[in-house]
Formats: C-alpha cells, structure tokens, sequence
C-alpha cells in the first residue's frame, strides 16, 4: 500500500503562511494533481511530502506510517519517494545510463541487478539505446524521459512531480503529458502532480485538488471540477466560463432556479452544490462557451435569446464569439463551419443544465 495523506498541514516562512491547513489524500495508484497559481503553496506542499522542506505543523504519511509530524522528520531517502522536477537535473558528464544508475549504486545493488533495472527502466521510458549517450547529447524531451527513468528505477512508493513539462515546447510538452499518464497507469504508481496549467492538470489527473493562496478550494475529479465549480475561483480558474452577477428571480423549483442578469435578462440554472441553494439573493452565474448553441430564429422556451454578435474569432474547431443579450455579454464557441458574421443578431439557447450558480460573490 502507498497511500499519501497529508492532515492540517502548515507552512510558515516567516510572516508568510505558504500554506494554510492543507489536508488530502491520495489513494495507492491514484494520479492526483494540486493545481492552482504561481505562488499558491504547491511545490511547497510537494516538498513537504518530499522531506525537502520542514512543515511548521501537520501530520504526513506514507503508507500509513508517519513521515512528518510534530517534531519528526524522517529523511528524504527514508520515505520511499521519487521526485521529478521542471528542470531536468540530468547530470551532463554522466551517461544516460549513469544517470538512471545512480539511485541503484547508492544503495549498493550489485551490477547484474543494477544493468537490468537500468534496462528495463529505459525501455519503459522509450529511451532503449540510449544508455551509452551523454546528458549533453539529448534533446530536452529526452533528458525528461531521463529524469523519469531515475525517478521509476528505485520502485519508489510514491512520485512527485513538480510541473515536469513546463520546458518543453508546446507540442511536445502535449505529447508527453498522454505518454506519463499512460506510464503512471501501467506502473500503477501512486502520484502527486504539481502543475498551473489546468488543461494539464485535467487531461491527466483522477483527482484534481484546487489551491489558492495556500488554501485548498475544492477537490474532486476533472469533470466534478469542471461542472460544479464551488466558488467563482474554481469556475474562472477552469475552463471558458461567462461568469455573471445577478439576483436569484425565483426557485428553486425541482433543482433549477432562474436568476436575472443585467438589464432583467433571465437566465435559468442550477445550483452546483445543495448547501449553495437560496431562493433569493446575490447570485454568480457561470455560462460555459461551450453550452450556449445557436437555434433556428422563430425558436421559443426557456434560456432562448436574440443575441447580437459583436465579434467572431476563428480558433479552429470553434469560432469564439463575443455576443450581447441585452446588456449581457456572452462569449460563446460556435461550429466554425457556417460561422455568424459579426453584426448578425441570431438566436440562442443556453442549455440549462450547464448553467451553474455559486453563491458567493
Ligand atoms: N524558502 C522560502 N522562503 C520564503 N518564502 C517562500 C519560500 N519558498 C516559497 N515561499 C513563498 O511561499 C509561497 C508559495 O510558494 P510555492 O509553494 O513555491 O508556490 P507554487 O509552487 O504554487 O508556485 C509563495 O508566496 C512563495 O513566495
Ligand atoms: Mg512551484
């Protein structure tokens, strides 16, 4: 079992409280990402778990057995855990099999055992025959795959990942983010991913956990995140969203309840979360891009409006466009292939079921 749970973490530098009563787990086997923006007390959080950093209080542990708490620090290379960072820290003088090897020499492996480990981790990185070549001689995607085959060739219990693919360019960078996941599933390892980037972060996770100012916001699966933001941080924060102020109208009636924007347009939705429902009140309603659809002009019912289109950008797939219901403006992504011009006033529904109210402001 390789469990990570980390309670009521705190971490002070200073004045500055990094991180503020953080507490989480992640289960054996489980790919969870702590996402969130610079500076919100992630890598710190990482670190702790590492034993890079001392906790100012909170209890972590690994496998069930505590690795930190109140006056105890178990080292670094007593908690079974690898750790992959943004910058490779692949030594250039060293060849690719050196590098991989080192963990294994440390530790006193005998050589039969350590050219084997060494072999099998290459080739599950996809760098077989590359064991002879220098750090210097490979590009910065291979250098990556390095640092992971260093990170798996301990069998460690768990792997940390501090935003690993943020050098690598974009294509790449897209790329390896479907080749760790499809790793880490066929390892099965236990993993903790640090990342700013929320498309990663949703691309690869089981669970994603919210940060912001050193706080956890909300912690649940990418579509969980996605679809029930719990504040307007974690709506704005994840995806395209028209995030909007309001009044609650009236409702709840079943689970929806109708909200009036700007200008009295009425919008109805749902509550992403029960113990946000009020029947009346300040409202934030989050429209996704996504769920607003163009309909036939003599179209009728609920959440359908003349929308003016101010503007049209092409990105693709989807046309990006800026719209005014009223005094409302929406952006919304349309089919690209008979796009509205801009000026046009078309017809829309906003799909109810995607419309989301938190109530906060
Ligand atoms: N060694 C340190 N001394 C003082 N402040 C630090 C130190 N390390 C991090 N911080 C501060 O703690 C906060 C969280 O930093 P960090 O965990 O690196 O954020 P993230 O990884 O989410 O970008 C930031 O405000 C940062 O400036
Ligand atoms: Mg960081």
């Amino acid at each position: 079992m390789a469990q990570l749970s980390v309670e009521n973490l705190f971490v002070k530098y200073g004045s500055v409280t990094a991180v503020r009563d953080i507490s989480f787990m992640v289960e054996d086997g489980e790919f969870v990402s702590l996402l969130g923006p610079s500076g919100c007390g992630k890598s710190t959080t990482l670190r702790c778990i590492a034993g890079l950093e001392a906790s100012s209080a909170g209890t972590i542990r690994i496998g069930g057995e505590i690795v930190a708490a109140d006056g105890l620090e178990v080292p670094p290379e007593k908690r079974g855990i690898n750790m992959v960072f943004q910058s490779y820290a692949v030594w250039p003088h060293m060849s690719v099999f050196e590098n991989v090897a080192y963990g294994l020499r440390t530790r006193g492996e005998d050589a039969e055992q350590i050219k084997a480990k060494v072999g099998e981790a290459l080739q599950t990185v996809g760098l077989e025959g590359y064991a002879g070549r220098f750090g210097t001689e490979l590009s910065g995607g291979q250098q990556q795959r390095v640092a992971l085959a260093r990170a798996i060739v301990t069998s460690p219990r768990l792997l940390l990942f501090d935003e690993p693919l943020s050098n690598l360019d974009a294509g790449l960078r897209e790329r390896m983010r479907f080749e760790l996941v499809e790793l880490q599933r066929r390892l099965g390892k236990t993993s903790l991913y640090v990342t700013h980037d929320q498309s990663e972060a949703m691309l690869m996770s089981d669970r994603i956990i919210l940060m912001k100012d050193g706080q956890l916001m909300q912690s649940g699966t990418p579509r969980d995140l996605y679809d029930r933001p719990a504040s307007r941080f974690a709506a704005e924060f994840i995806g395209n969203a028209n995030i909007l102020e309001g009044e609650i109208a009236s409702g709840p009636g079943g689970d929806r309840s109708l909200a009036r924007l700007a200008g009295g347009v009425l919008v109805e939705g749902r509550f992403s979360w029960p113990d946000q429902v009020r029947s009346s009140g300040p409202v934030l309603v989050c429209i996704r891009a996504e769920s607003i659809a163009q309909v036939a002009q003599g179209e009728t019912g609920k959440n359908i409006f003349d929308a003016q289109i101010r503007s049209v950008n092409f990105l693709g797939a989807v046309v990006n466009c800026l719209m005014q219901v009223g005094e409302v403006q929406l952006r919304a992504d349309l089919p690209a292939r008979n796009p509205p011009a801009a000026g046009a006033t078309i017809r829309i529904r906003i799909d109810p079921d995607a419309v989301t109210m938190i109530s906060e402001r």
